[in-house]
C-alpha cells in the first residue's frame, strides 16, 4: 500500500524512531509499504518516520532507471565507521522541490537487520554512503535542512513553508 509521504515541516519527522524489537510480518508489511511508497514517488530512499511510523527502518535503492533493482532494508541500523569527506547534491521526498549540497563522510559502514531480521554488515561509498546517511538522520529526527548554513536554511524554510500555504501555485 502507498503511504502518505510527509512535508516539513510536519512535526512528526523531528520524532526519534524506537529500534525495532522483532521483525515481525507487520514490520515486513511495513517495509513494503515503504518500497511501494519510495518507487511510486519515485526516490532513492525512505525512512519509516517519513511516513508517520517513528521505528528504525529505513529502504536504499540507488539503482538507475531501467537497471535491476538493488532494494536494501536496513532495519535497526547503526553506522559503525565514517571516514572521508565529500559533498553530494541532495534531494529528500520530505522537501519536494529542494536539492542542496551536504557535506557527507565519503564511506561508512553500517550494521543492520535485514528484511528477514538477519543481521549485516555493508561499506558504502559514493551515492549509497550518502543515502544511507541521510536515511540514517531521519531515524534520528534529523533532516537536510540541518546541515545547511543559517541563510540557506531560512530559504528553504520559507520556500517549504510557501508551499505548504499553496500547494499547487
Ligand atoms: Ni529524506
Amino acid at each position: 500500500m502507498i503511504r502518505t509521504i510527509l512535508h516539513y515541516p510536519d512535526k512528526r519527522l523531528r520524532e526519534k524512531a524506537r529500534p525495532v524489537a522483532a521483525v515481525t510480518p507487520e514490520i515486513q508489511g511495513l517495509v513494503d509499504d515503504m518500497a511501494e511508497t519510495m518507487y511510486a514517488a519515485p526516490g532513492v530512499g525512505l525512512a519509516a518516520t517519513q511516513i508517520g511510523e517513528p521505528v528504525q527502518v529505513f529502504i536504499v535503492d540507488i539503482a538507475e532507471e531501467g537497471q535491476k533493482s538493488q532494494l536494501t532494508v536496513f532495519i535497526n541500523p547503526e553506522i559503525v565507521a565514517a571516514e572521508g569527506e565529500l559533498t553530494w547534491t541532495e534531494g529528500c521526498l520530505s522537501f519536494p522541490g529542494v536539492q542542496e549540497d551536504i557535506d557527507r563522510a565519503a564511506k561508512v559502514t553500517v550494521r543492520a537487520l535485514d528484511r528477514d531480521g538477519r543481521p549485516f554488515t555493508l561499506t558504502a561509498e559514493g551515492l549509497l554512503a550518502v543515502a544511507i546517511q541521510h536515511e540514517n538522520d531521519h531515524l534520528r529526527g534529523e533532516l537536510m535542512i540541518d546541515h545547511l548554513g543559517p541563510l540557506k536554511k531560512r530559504l528553504v524554510h520559507r520556500k517549504m513553508q510557501k508551499r505548504l500555504e499553496d500547494p499547487h501555485p
